[in-house]
């Protein structure tokens, strides 16, 4: 397995690939979540890669960029167990040299949910990945439903800017007890984790009240509320059930709305969706 930080090496190594070319951009500290991408890459191109880079411009200046988590040695030794052929690992600089100016905004898709609670998140991950896409020169690119939102914006992206790449979506994986994998679940402590259990558990409650028949987007945001008030503890920052490509909130339940949670557990923000399925 080869490991660039350089630009300009990675771009060397590229060129001796010429089939299917995978990719699965991370920030690092690695989970079954990032590994279920990586294998299904694995299962339909020839060669996989992956960057690891906790991109700072998709932090604001309040936010955890600082304590992000990072374990750059245990994750490229999973990463070479599962086949990877590169990864790349630039730095800041690297990616971001002096005089660095350009921005995309992706326009709609990007502004509510977390685009309103995060403002610049999603410029700073759609140029990101761009240049990461332009780097790497991916055939497939995998993401995670785990971040509907991010999906939508890099889809809308790629349509938009002609980027030729064939987006592939992978499930949400979780820990036994429903809780969605996220590197950020190590900030939780013992009691916060068995808090966290809440925000699967209401998306549950909803998709119960689907099954018999119950189709209002306002009853069904008034039962994830309640599930999820019954740990005080929780603050929610938003109930979402949206189009899943526009991410336009819904007056009636289409097949494929997303329904989606954020919400904070002490000073953690996590996040968590289910897609409707009739
Ligand atoms: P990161 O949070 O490291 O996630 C990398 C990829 O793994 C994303 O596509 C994310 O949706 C997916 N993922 C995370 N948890 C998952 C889970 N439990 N099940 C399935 N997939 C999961 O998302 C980012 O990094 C960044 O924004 C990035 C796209 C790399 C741009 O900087």
């Amino acid at each position: 397995m080869q490991v660039y930080s350089s630009i300009a090496e990675l771009r060397a190594g590229r060129r001796s690939f010429t089939e299917k070319l995978g990719f699965v951009p991370t920030m690092g500290f690695l989970h079954e979540g990032h590994l279920s991408l990586v294998r299904r890459a694995r299962t339909e191109c020839h060669t996989v890669a992956v960057s690891i880079f906790v991109n700072p411009t998709q932090f604001a200046v309040d936010e955890d960029l600082d304590r992000y988590p990072r374990a750059l040695e245990r994750d490229l030794d999973l990463l070479q167990k599962e086949g990877v052929a590169f990864v790349f690992t630039p730095t800041p600089q690297e990616m971001y040299p002096p005089g660095f100016a350009t921005s995309i905004d992706v326009g709609p898709v990007a502004q509510p949910l977390e685009g309103a609670l995060r403002p610049g998140h999603f410029a700073g991950v759609a140029t990101v990945v761009s240049k990461l896409f332009n780097i790497v020169q991916p055939t497939h690119a995998y993401f995670g439903q785990k971040d509907a939102q991010q999906c939508a914006v890099i889809r809308r992206m790629v349509r938009d800017l002609d980027i030729p790449v064939e987006i592939v979506i992978g499930d949400i994986v979780r820990s036994a007890n429903g809780l969605a994998l996220s590197s950020r679940n190590a900030y939780l402590n013992e009691t916060e984790r068995s808090r966290a259990v809440m925000l699967s558990a209401a998306l549950s409650a909803a998709s119960t009240e689907i099954a018999a028949g119950e189709r209002d987007p306002v009853r069904l945001r008034a039962i994830i509320r309640d599930t999820l008030a019954r740990e005080p503890a929780l603050v929610v920052d938003y109930v979402s059930i949206a189009d899943p490509l526009t991410m336009q909130e819904l007056d009636h339940l289409i097949d494929g709305a997303v329904i989606s949670l954020a919400v904070r557990v002490g000073a953690t923000r996590l996040l968590d969706n289910y897609v409707v399925q009739f």
